[in-house]
């Protein structure tokens, strides 16, 4: 349980969701992030961190709070000079579906526009909620090798079920590659050695 965060601490009333207040990660919001990214880690649906992995990507992440408290938070993390991916993207339980999602994510898509990235790219379980905040579904190989070196880690690796969406920021830059072919094992000219996971047989 985070400090002082109680079960009802979202109060829908009129007004809560214009004083959600969006900004970056400081140290303080580790624990809070970690417990909220590791408690959905502990059911499947994401990829459990740790307080090393955290302090080091700390930069990456922008946290909602309402009075104080934290009810969400996401990361961008970026992989070429044009492409990042929204990641650890996560909102508490009893605060879903009141905006604090899409929040974040604008508060990321704004942060890749100021560092004139033309796309950002998630992998995801809720295309639906993706699709509404302006994403489409994408061939997973059109994304950077780079981005699966996580995976590895992932224990769906050898059954992976993640659908990879992509929201173009600048459409007269951005041209989606060939898709490259699925695989076990693919090299790119700064990895000497990618795997990359299985897809789950349907
Ligand atoms: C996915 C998640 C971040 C969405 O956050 P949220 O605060 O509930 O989303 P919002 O309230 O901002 O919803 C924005 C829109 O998406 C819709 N939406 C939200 N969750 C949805 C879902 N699971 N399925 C379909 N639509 C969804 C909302 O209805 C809303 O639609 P609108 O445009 O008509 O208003 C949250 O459910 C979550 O933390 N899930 C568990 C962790 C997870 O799966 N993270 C994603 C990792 S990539």
């Amino acid at each position: 349980m985070i400090s002082g965060l109680r079960a009802d601490a979202f109060v829908e009333s009129p007004g809560s969701a214009s004083r959600l207040t969006v900004r970056k990660a400081v140290m303080h919001d580790i624990a809070p992030i970690l417990h909220l990214i590791n408690s959905y880690a502990a059911r499947g649906i994401m990829l459990a961190r740790t307080e090393f992995e955290m302090s080091e990507a700390i930069r990456d992440f922008s946290v909602v709070t309402l009075d104080g408290q934290l009810l969400g938070s996401g990361a961008l993390h970026f992989y070429s000079p044009t492409t990042a991916e929204i990641r650890s993207l996560a909102v508490h339980e009893h605060a879903k579906t009141k905006g604090v999602g899409r929040k974040l994510v604008e508060a990321l898509v704004a942060e890749a526009d100021q560092y004139e990235l033309d796309a950002v790219f998630a992998f995801t379980y809720v295309v639906d909620f993706f699709n509404r905040v302006g994403f489409h579904v994408v061939e997973r190989g059109t994304l950077p090798l780079k981005a699966w070196k996580d995976c590895v880690r992932c224990p769906k690796f050898q059954a992976c079920d993640e659908v990879a969406v992509l929201r173009i920021l600048r459409p007269d830059h951005w041209s989606e590659a060939e898709p490259q072919p699925w695989g076990p094992l693919m090299t790119s000219p700064t990895d000497e050695l990618i795997q990359i996971p299985t897809p789950r047989q349907v």
